[in-house]
This record gives C-alpha cells, sequence and structure tokens, in this order.
C-alpha cells in the first residue's frame, strides 16, 4: 500500500507481502541501528566539535563508533578509521589521496570489473596524465597474479583491487594479491574497496588485510544508514586529504560531523560481528535458490559458481530474455531484484562486470543479482524461486528471443530447506 507524503512523490508504508533480495544495492536499517540513530537526531543535535557539554557527548559517541568500526575489523588502533559519507566517497579520497601524497609515480593498477566510485577517479587521474592498467579475470572472474606481478612498474603508486564484486559477488583473495605488491616494492599503496564484504564477511586487519593500505566501507551495505561510510588509512601511508575544510578528522575529513549517521555506522559494525554466524544460512539459502533454478529453470548460467563469493549473492543469466523485463516482471508481484549493480540499472547494455567474466552472449541480457540479508527468511527463498520460474516462463512466451532454449519451468510450490528460519532479529 502508498499513502501520499506530505509531498508530491509516494513512499511506501509497509513492506508487508513484499520481499526484498537486492541487499547489495541498499539493506533495511535494522532496528537496533535505528534506535541509536534516534537518540543522536533529536534534542542531542549538537555540532560534536564544539566545546561544550552536550557538544563532548557527541564527539563520546563518535569516539565510540570509531572503536566499535576498529573492533569489526580487527584494528588495534581506531585512529586509523576516517568517516566518510559513503564509499564513493571513501573510494575517491583513497585514489585521489594517494595520488597527491606521492607525486613521482605516475601508474595505477586496478581491475576491470571495479564499481565505478574507482573507475571514476582511475579515469580522472588518466586525464591527468597517469598511467593506468585495467587487469582483466578470467571467466570464473578470477584474477591471475602473474598478470598483477608482470603489470606493476617502478612507478607504480597505487594498486586498487576490490574486495568483492557488487555484481557477481566473487572475492578476490585481496590479502594474498597485496603480499605480491608488497614483494614488489613496499612503497606501492594497496587499497581495497571492500564495501561489499564489510559486515558480510569476517574481514579483518591483522590477518589477510596486513599488507593493504586502505581499505573503503559503507554503513547501508549491512544494515546501518546511508550517507555514512569510513576509510581505513594506514598511519604510514603518504597520502593528503581529499575532503578540504574544517579540522574534523583530525584534518583528514573536513566537514560537520554527521553524529547520527556515525552512531549508525558504529551499531552496525557491532551488530554485525554479533551476527557474523548467520552467514552460513544465508549462503545456504542462496545454494539452494541456485540449485533449484538449476534443476527447474532451463537455459540458465550462474556467474562465479565455481568462485569464491560471497555468502548472499547470485548473478544469473536466463537465455532468451532481459534481465530488465524480468526485474519489472518479478516488481510487480513484489519481488524486488536488481539487473546487477544499482548504477548500471536503468541502462539495457549488458554491465562491463558481465562483459569481462565473459557471460555467453545468448545469456548476457537476461542477468540478474539476487542478494540476501541476515533478515532474508527460507520462506521467502521459496518464494521467490516460484516467482522466478513463472516470470522467466511468461517472459520466453512473450518473447521473440525464446527461440533455442529447450523445455518450460518446473513450476511447483517449493520449500527451501534450512536449519532454521531465518533471522529475524
Ligand atoms: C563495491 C562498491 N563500492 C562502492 C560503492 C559505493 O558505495 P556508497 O553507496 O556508500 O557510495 C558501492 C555501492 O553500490 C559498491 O557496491
Amino acid at each position: 500500500m502508498w499513502k501520499t507524503a506530505a509531498h508530491s512523490f509516494m513512499v511506501p508504508d509497509s513492506n508487508e507481502n513484499s520481499l526484498y533480495a537486492d541487499n547489495n544495492a541498499t539493506s533495511p536499517l535494522a532496528p537496533e541501528v535505528w534506535e541509536e540513530m534516534r537518540a543522536w537526531s533529536g534534542a542531542a543535535f549538537h555540532n560534536a566539535s564544539a566545546l561544550y557539554g552536550p557538544a563532548r557527548n557527541a564527539a563520546r559517541a563518535i569516539g565510540h563508533a570509531r572503536e566499535q568500526v576498529a573492533a569489526l575489523l580487527g584494528l588495534k588502533d581506531s585512529h586509523a578509521v576516517v568517516f566518510t559519507s559513503g564509499a564513493t566517497e571513501s573510494n575517491n579520497a583513497a585514489l585521489f589521496g594517494a595520488a597527491r601524497g606521492n607525486p613521482s609515480r605516475r601508474h595505477v593498477l586496478t581491475t576491470s570489473v571495479e564499481h565505478p566510485s574507482v573507475l571514476g577517479p582511475c579515469a580522472e587521474l588518466e586525464r591527468e596524465g597517469y598511467a593506468v592498467t585495467y587487469l582483466p579475470v578470467d571467466s570464473n572472474g578470477a584474477l591471475d597474479p602473474a598478470h598483477l606481478q608482470h603489470a606493476l612498474r617502478p612507478d607504480t603508486l597505487l594498486v586498487s583491487i576490490m574486495h568483492a564484486n557488487n555484481e557477481t559477488g566473487i572475492l578476490f583473495p585481496v590479502g594474498d594479491l597485496a603480499r605480491v605488491v608488497k614483494e614488489f616494492d613496499a612503497r606501492v599503496l594497496v587499497h581495497t574497496d571492500a564495501t561489499q564484504s564489510v559486515g558480510k564477511l569476517p574481514i579483518r586487519f591483522g590477518k589477510e588485510l596486513d599488507h593493504v593500505d586502505f581499505l573503503s566501507m559503507s554503513a547501508h551495505k549491512f544494515h546501518g544508514p546511508k550517507g555514512s561510510g569510513a576509510l581505513f588509512i594506514r598511519e604510514s601511508a603518504p597520502w593528503r586529504p581529499f575532503m578540504l575544510g574544517g579540522h574534523q578528522e583530525e584534518g583528514r575529513r573536513g566537514g560537520t560531523y554527521n553524529v547520527p549517521g556515525i552512531v549508525g555506522l558504529g551499531r552496525a559494525c557491532e551488530l554485525a560481528s554479533q551476527y557474523l554466524d548467520t552467514h552460513e544460512q544465508t549462503s545456504r539459502l542462496r545454494d539452494e535458490v541456485q540449485a533449484y533454478i538449476a534443476g527447474h529453470i532451463p537455459g540458465a548460467w550462474v556467474n562465479g559458481a565455481n568462485s569464491p563469493r560471497l555468502p548472499n549473492t547470485l548473478s544469473v543469466s536466463f537465455e532468451g530474455i532481459e534481465g530488465e523485463g524480468l526485474v519489472h516482471q518479478l516488481s510487480a508481484a513484489r519481488v524486488y531484484i536488481s539487473t546487477g549493480s544499482a548504477c548500471t540499472s536503468g541502462s539495457t547494455e549488458p554491465s562491463h562486470v558481465l562483459r569481462a567474466v565473459g557471460v555467453p552472449e545468448p545469456f548476457v541480457h537476461g542477468s540478474v543479482r539476487i542478494s540476501f540479508s541476515r533478515y532474508t527468511t527460507a520462506e521467502e527463498a521459496g518464494k521467490l524461486c516460484e516467482a522466478l520460474a513463472v516470470s522467466v516462463e511468461k517472459l520466453r512466451r512473450l518473447s521473440p528471443k525464446k527461440r533455442g532454449v529447450q523445455g518450460t519451468p518446473d513450476v511447483h510450490p517449493i520449500t527451501v530447506r534450512t536449519g532454521s528460519k531465518g533471522d529475524s532479529a
């Protein structure tokens, strides 16, 4: 049901009966996070940089949130955490800040499947005269460390490799790749865009991230608020601030503190570590949906099935239909998934990621991304399977592209089996 807000647009007033499976685009706020944010949104409105009592309380809340972020990442020193407006800003700050901090080095290495918030700064650096190498991935979405090794140059400034891909969920072994970089030259900086993996997987400094100098994260991908993120900056890394203004964040990021957003991020981090064991259940649900598709919907291709992936993500391409049509069809049934990255939704062209992993041509236009969260239940996964089978079949009947797809989906009410019902805390 929809109701008219005070303004002219419509806002949803209930999630009842809808099924949300687009958590890589954004995820619902955890109720505990909302509670925390509310406490800092009303009477406690003060500027955290001011000197009077209530403002000092806000500054303390920010300090606590910094500790919560550091704890999730396994950092001993929370000072390395700089609050930002989200991962787009963190990525821009990492790339431009590293470039400004090392003016004599003019080469950047990244991958062909990065998020636009890394590819955009790379393109800008190219316009400024930098050389940028885009490493390819194979059909499993994997990066060959030998390619990385060969591409490193004496003037390489930065290597930026994402931790998990937002469209396919495929994971890169960032720790191992960072070691290859540092063995070549310890002064080459390493950045990872970990926006899709923080909060979904245990990723920790002091373990696999020891050679990483910058890490980007964003609260809204793991049940925190939109417009709030962080950048880890290794103390020893030469880096210049990107967002200049006030003295907030010890001059590393100017701008009045977004206190509710920051405390929301902190609480979301704390909850993410408490709920780490739900990832197994989420991946079980994902695998069951994948198995259902393989068994019941002919002409389906799972992207990255043979690669380590995020537990919540399923990227699948259906022969003979348009992914966008499928998203609309499912939306009419109040089942919400996406064609891939939120940033490329709306374009009928397959994304650069699916092109890079070499999804075969008959399939690539029919690609969709399903992304679960710790709130997804087995019942919902079952409903999603049914809705998918019905919608694919319907679109194929209507589509002139359906030729060549053998068989029709075997649509039965299905039960997705898991140990227990999804967590709804
Ligand atoms: C891998 C990746 N990096 C960066 C971003 C940008 O994050 P934000 O929305 O916080 O700017 C996203 C969001 O879709 C993402 O998936």
